[in-house]
């Protein structure tokens, strides 16, 4: 579909947010949510007219909110010639059916459709747009499925996007026949991917993943330290797709910056899923750069979040280090340090924007890295002496001395090339066992 055609289809829409302020909710979090789901909605070119909270301990079952708010909601509708209503959560592909039961002729779309839909508009990469449309055919079509005449009156637009209008009305076996086209497809991309990084890995660079919640100023950081020339733009997820560009520390070494897809609260398992390798490159990261917009009230909820997605993704435990970004803003508010397990957490305040306080973070990048190194003493057996080639090819070696037996090597080490060598690492001074050759 041209692009102008979607963008037309999406600017005729006019929409309503609706949102259920849950028990378990602190105050004010379903309004922030809601104004959260405004940008998004935003963001994929829609127009909010109306916003509906009901406040209720648990969501209906059958039609998440109530069946008189279901009634208002539908005279809402009518009234304000609203045709997409976008709720605030996840709805069973029942649950959509039975809230358009109500709903003459209004789409029904949940929080996750419409950021896959923004995903969709955003993937401009072919692994990213492989990732959109599977995930769009394991969340969005299930919920759509059946709905095929609608969906042709409809014409597409908001919760439809990706995948395609034909594709979505055809039937679930050709679904299934598509989903596992496209899970090869990534499988071989997958494989690339990881050939590419191994060939990164061996280069002995460090990588650090900038990484941080939805509009934080990723983009604009990436682009002032490299001039990187990425798209950063006031919308969520303006960045779906990673960009990876090298970055000389003070000293000289170069390190490896990449900028990932940001995070959202509420961002469902099975998305996290279906971006894995996009989220892979902050998995794989030596160091984390978790940049916060300090100027959002929000921030500390939104770096919660973040860390929170960090510890499921299993890059909790890197070396990280907080950036309280858009400190040029008067609104800014950053906390006084705070010490974790007996140590200062590392952070510093900058604005990607106007350059304030770039040095500072360039320095604290370094001194992580160096944190990173180790000096280690090596007795590679002289059978084994390419491991001393490695060495020089991913660590700075300060000595080598060749004896009969074994090579002895002196080098600077950082945690990952510790990892690849810990075989040849002298235990106490003493000569290690004589180890199997490997694969190198
Ligand atoms: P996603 O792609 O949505 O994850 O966003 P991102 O984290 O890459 O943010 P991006 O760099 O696109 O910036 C979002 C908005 O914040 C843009 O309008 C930037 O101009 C603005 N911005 C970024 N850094 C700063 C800053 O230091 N100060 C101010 N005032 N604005 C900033």
């Amino acid at each position: 579909m041209p692009t102008n055609e979607i963008k037309s289809k999406i600017e005729a829409g006019r929409a309503v947010l609706v949102g259920v302020d849950a028990g378990d909710m602190r105050d004010g979090e379903c309004e922030i949510s809601l104004e959260e789901l405004r940008r998004l909605l935003d963001t994929a070119g829609g127009e909010v007219v109306a916003t509906m909270v009901q406040s209720r301990q648990t969501p209906d079952v059958r039609t998440y909110i109530g069946s008189g708010k279901l009634i208002e909601l539908a005279e809402l509708c009518e009234n304000n010639d609203i045709d997409l209503a976008v709720f605030d959560c996840e709805l069973t592909p029942s649950q959509i059916r039975n809230i358009e039961d109500e709903l003459d002729g209004v789409r029904v779309i949940d929080r996750s459709m419409l950021i896959l839909d923004i995903f969709a508009l955003h993937a401009t990469t072919a692994e990213g747009k492989l990732q959109v449309e599977l995930a769009q055919l394991k969340y969005t079509a299930p919920r759509l499925i059946g709905k095929g005449t609608q969906l042709s009156r409809l014409g597409g637009g908001i919760g439809t996007r990706g995948p395609g209008e034909s594709k979505l009305e055809s039937d679930r076996r050709h679904i299934k026949r598509r989903v596992i086209a496209l899970e090869d497809e990534l499988a071989e991309l997958a494989v690339q991917r990881k050939t590419k990084r191994a060939a990164r890995d061996r280069s002995g660079i460090q990588k650090i993943a900038i990484v941080g919640y939805t509009n934080a100023g990723k983009s604009t950081l990436l682009n002032r330290l490299t001039d990187a020339g990425i798209l950063a733009e006031d919308k969520l997820f303006a960045t779906l797709d990673p960009t990876t560009r090298k970055f000389s520390l003070p000293s000289g070494d170069d390190v490896l910056l990449t900028d990932t897809v940001g995070f959202i609260r509420r961002l469902p398992h099975h998305l996290i899923k279906a971006f894995s390798s996009t989220l892979d490159e902050a998995v794989c990261a030596d160091i984390l750069m978790i940049i916060v917009d300090a100027s959002d009230p929000e921030y500390p909820a939104q770096l919660e979040v973040t860390e929170n997605l960090l510890a499921e993704l299993g890059a909790g435990d890197k070396p990280s280090l907080i950036v309280y970004n858009k400190c040029d803003r008067e609104a800014s508010n950053v906390p006084a340090p705070t010490t974790e397990h007996g140590e200062t957490r590392k952070s510093v305040c900058i604005s990607a924007l106007t350059g304030q306080g770039i040095d500072e973070l360039s320095q604290a990048m370094e001194e992580l890295v160096r944190a990173g190194k180790k000096k280690i003493k090596y007795l590679i057996p002289n059978s084994e002496a390419g491991a001393v080639s490695t060495l020089y090819s991913l660590a700075a070696v300060d000595e080598v001395d060749y004896g009969a037996e074994y090579i002895t090597a002196y080098a600077t080490v950082d945690a990952r090339v510790r990892g690849m060598m810990v075989r040849y690492e002298a235990q106490d001074g003493s000569n290690p066992p004589l180890p199997k050759k490997e694969e190198w």
